[in-house]
């Protein structure tokens, strides 16, 4: 058998090297090894348990596969791309160690269902790191909305100052949507716990298998209903693709606020030495490579996403070699988004808010909805209040003026309902603590989100 390949029975000529290097895929899927090695320790285990093999073969070949383990884990297991992939490598690496009593493994098993097994036992683990990943960034943004509770500055809309918020409501609007993130994590982890092991290679086994058995070693949660479905279909990880998409797109719009504020027209905050980069020729530049990047790579996890939709429209039942060009895709986005979240994490713990710039840039015309509401309260129709403060706004632009510099006399020549409690208003806490709806970014309520909070992340 020595250079042959395992499936070489049938034919007559040696494969193209062309072909070779063109169908490999052992470059990249054996990150799946160690999971590959897991589900064939516990098919043998089955397969010697039910006495479709001898136990004692069972037995000859768990031991085998651990050797095959260990090499890998140090490093020293040669891989060979005239094996095509991890599955073939390791096969047949047991069956130069232990002889052809190496060759019963494949008993009652095709890699169509091997494949996937070992894919969904990846995934499964990096799936979960990712929720921890995502806890702690939660954890993180708790602790600084905690921390600025009492810095108020301009939230935006259209990038126009729109109304003074206080920056603790920010970190917590962040904190929702990354648990949301989290939540679909979660719900995705429901389908990708399910063995497809046991479906052959597309229509079952002759052989008096225990999935049962199997799934328990492997610790998966459910067994999969049907061969077709458990062989052909990748819609499980093409949601998973999704997920990594949407958390990467909150993930760079924080990024794109934190590069603007950390710009010099904003200085709004100020970002950690250690987690940014210098300019080659401009000694003056702080660079936010960081948040760039990954501002960057989410175009890469949208790719990989798009890739394997691409991929799987237009297959015929049930498995394709086409399926092989799904692991690439989710091996980029595990590791672009695992390190999108933690460079994320570290950037918000470190980042410190200029209270003053902040301050500053929340008054002024800022201001300039609650003066309306302002004559709201004193019976003035929402539309005739917007006009009339409109022209005050008008009045102190052309004078160059703020709107804090304004006095009663010059607020009555606009309209006769101001009194002297309308300056009261021109302070951005006193606007943000009017905002006490369920939701709102008043500081009553904004405590209540984070007790809620700190109820829910402990
Ligand atoms: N390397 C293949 C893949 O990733 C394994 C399955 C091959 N199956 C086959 N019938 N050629 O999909």
């Amino acid at each position: 058998m020595e250079g042959k390949k395992l499936w070489g029975g049938r034919f007559s000529e040696s494969t193209d090297a062309f072909v070779e290097e063109f169908t490999e895929s052992v470059s990249f899927d054996k990150e799946l090894a160690l999971y590959d090695i897991q589900g064939s320790i516990a098919h043998a285990k089955m397969l010697g348990k039910q006495g479709i093999i001898p136990k004692e073969d069972a037995e000859k070949i768990i031991k085998g596969l651990e050797e095959i383990k260990k090499e890998i884990e140090e490093g020293k297991f040669q891989w060979k791309k005239e094996l095509e992939d991890v599955h073939m490598n390791i096969e047949k690496a047991l069956i130069e160690k232990i002889g052809s009593v190496g060759g019963k493994l494949h008993t009652g098993r095709s890699r169509n269902d091997q494949v996937i097994t070992a894919f969904r036992l990846y995934l499964k683990n990096e799936v979960n790191n990712i929720i921890n990943l995502l806890v702690e960034l939660k954890k993180t943004l708790l602790k600084k909305a905690e921390e600025t509770v009492d810095i108020v500055m301009p939230a935006y809309t259209h990038l126009q100052r729109a109304q003074p918020i206080r920056l603790a409501h920010y970190f917590l609007a962040y904190l929702e949507m990354f648990n949301r993130d989290e939540e679909r994590f979660r719900d995705n982890l429901k389908r990708i716990d399910q063995l497809p092991l046991g479906s052959g290679a597309l229509a079952g086994v002759d052989f008096p298998i225990d999935r049962e058995f199997v799934a328990k070693e492997l610790g998966f949660s459910e067994i999969m209903r049907n061969s077709l479905d458990a062989t052909a279909s990748r819609d499980t990880i093409i949601e998973f693709l999704s997920n990594a998409s949407i958390c990467m797109s909150n993930l760079s719009r924080i990024s794109e606020d934190l590069i603007i504020w950390n710009s010099a027209e904003f200085g709004f905050v100020e970002l950690p030495d250690k987690l940014t980069t210098g300019s080659s020729i401009m000694p003056q530049k702080k660079n936010p490579d960081v948040l760039e990047l990954i501002r960057g790579k989410t175009g890469r996890v949208y790719g990989d996403l798009v890739a394997l939709l691409t991929v799987v429209k237009g297959l015929p039942m049930a498995y394709n070699r086409d399926l092989q060009e799904d692991k690439e895709p989710v091996f980029d986005a595990v590791k672009t988004l695992k390190g999108s979240i933690i460079g994320i994490t570290k950037i918000v713990e470190g980042l410190k808010p200029n209270e003053e710039k902040m301050k500053q840039a929340a008054g002024g015309f800022a201001l300039a909805t609650d003066l309306a509401n302002y004559l709201v309260r004193k019976g003035i129709p929402f539309r005739e209040a917007h006009h009339i403060v409109g022209q005050i706004v008008a009045y102190l632009v052309n004078q160059k003026r703020e709107l804090e510099s304004i006095t009663l006399d010059e607020f009555k020549k606009f309209s006769p309902l101001f009194e002297e409690d309308a300056l009261k208003i021109l302070s951005p806490y006193n606007v943000a603590d009017a905002r006490k709806s369920f939701g709102g970014t008043a500081k009553e309520r904004i405590l209540e989100q984070i007790q809620y909070w700190k109820e829910n992340l402990e």
